[in-house]
């Protein structure tokens, strides 16, 4: 499975990336908002620091508009991906762009149905929103199972599932027991995954035990 992370925080990204885990980057223009920064330059840099795909967000709302504003964004690198709400002139617009060959992320994905039109207009990611989906007292999880089973009967599909909205790691060990592609995640859950209170137990023993022996290994 796939991580990405869902920040254009520069520098949350640079220390995930040292740990080795770091496949891709997720933005969306709350994020870019967050980060205080123009979009194209932000968006460069993580490019430039990340081999893996990094989705920009267009901001239009019609086609005509939402391609040019991808056609744009692509130009910032060949790993950038160009995410498309899930609206008719999303899919118009991820259609185009996908004829031209430019990578794209089909977002705010609510149901099977949306993410069959997404493959089908040549989506190379589907971002379901699982999160959002529990926040409104549906199960999140069940719209991952249904879209991992719909896109396995059809092996001319190759849009991947990016399980998006995620909150916990619990999210993220059901969306990987499904076979999901790909994760985007919080920086604040990947640090929880590490988390374990028999790690924390164990090392403070360890550690304890080794100092009664007066040693050092360098
Ligand atoms: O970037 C899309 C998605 O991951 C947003 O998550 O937590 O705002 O629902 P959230």
């Amino acid at each position: 499975m796939k991580f990405f992370v869902d920040t254009a925080d520069v520098d949350e990204i640079k220390a995930l990336l040292e740990t080795g885990l770091l496949d891709g980057v997720t933005t969306n223009p709350s994020l870019i908002a967050k980060s205080g920064r123009n979009i194209l330059e932000v968006l460069e840099e993580i490019c430039d620091l990340v081999p893996g795909p990094v989705s920009g967000e267009v901001t239009a709302t019609d086609a005509p508009t939402m391609i040019k504003e991808g056609e744009k964004l692509a130009k910032i690198a060949p790993n950038l991906t160009v995410k498309l709400p899930l609206t008719f002139d999303g899919i118009k617009a991820c259609y185009a762009l996908s004829q031209q060959g430019i990578k794209t992320n089909v977002t705010l994905c609510f149901s099977s149905a949306q993410a069959l039109l997404a493959a089908k207009a040549g989506a190379t990611f589907i971002s379901p929103f699982v999160g959002r989906l529990d926040d409104i007292g549906s199960n999140g999880m069940d719209l991952i199972a249904d879209i991992c089973q719909v896109y396995s009967m059809y092996p001319d599909i190759h849009t991947e599932v990016l399980v998006a909205s995620i909150r916990n790691p619990i999210h993220l060990m059901e969306a990987a027991k499904m076979g999901a592609d790909v994760a985007t995640i919080p920086p604040k859950v990947i640090h929880q995954l590490f988390k374990h209170p028999l790690t924390d137990a164990g090392l403070e023993a360890f550690l304890k035990d080794w100092e009664g022996t007066g040693q050092n290994i360098l």
